[in-house]
């Protein structure tokens, strides 16, 4: 089955490719970029506004995922504003201009200065959008996030994020070893095994 993927994130792109080419889908990436509004207040919601929009531009199955960073010690956020979260107002920090990562990376780190609860979650939704029906699937990695950034695998937020049960962070990891403990490897392998529970391959 041909997914066309509803992004233009170069790190999602590469990871959402490798997580289901073996299982035989063929990742499609978008002919253009979409200005498409993330004005939902859920990362589901989200992902299915990206999805649908791509679908009504191209008309092909189309797979969105939203994603972020959700920490304990900040009620939640960045959360859905993960990818601007240097350039909204937030905790008194006034937004900067630099690469996004590294900014959101910043800001991060300094609100969370003196702070004992590192904890912190990546979450991931996907929605696959056929037209008139559709799935959905999400995945969690728990972890904590660290006092400096290490490594230079992934993207966004991996050099500050250490998963439970590792001693390295995120960005510090294999692409192997991502893909089998984080947010996205879960949500793309079921969102697989629901899409094969209905013969669609
Ligand atoms: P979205 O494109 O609106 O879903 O924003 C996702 C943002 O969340 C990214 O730009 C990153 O900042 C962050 N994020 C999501 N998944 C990951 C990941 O696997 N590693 C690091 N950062 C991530």
């Amino acid at each position: 089955m041909k997914l066309l993927v509803a992004t233009t994130n170069e790190g999602k792109l590469k990871e959402i490719e490798r997580i289901l080419s073996p299982l035989g889908y063929q990742v499609v990436k978008p002919p253009k970029k979409l200005k498409v509004e993330e004005t939902g207040n859920t990362f589901l919601e989200n992902a299915y506004i990206k999805a649908r929009a791509y679908y009504e531009e191209f008309r092909l199955p189309t797979l969105a995922d939203d994603s972020g960073l959700v920490v304990q010690a900040l009620g939640g956020y960045p959360g859905i504003y993960s990818s601007r979260f240097h350039s909204i107002e937030f905790g008194g920090i006034e937004p900067v201009e630099e690469s996004p990562d590294k900014a959101n990376i910043r800001k991060l780190l300094k609100l969370l200065e003196g702070k004992q609860d590192r904890s912190a979650k990546f979450v991931a939704y996907t929605v696959l959008y056929l037209g008139s029906s559709g799935f959905f699937s999400w995945g969690e990695c728990r972890g904590e996030i660290t006092h400096e950034p290490a490594g230079e695998g992934g993207f966004g937020y991996d050099p500050i994020f250490k998963p439970e049960g590792f001693d390295r962070t995120m960005a510090q990891l294999s692409p192997q070893e991502k893909d089998a403990i984080s947010h996205r490897g879960k949500a793309l392998r079921e969102l697989a095994r629901l899409l094969e529970n209905c013969n669609l391959r």
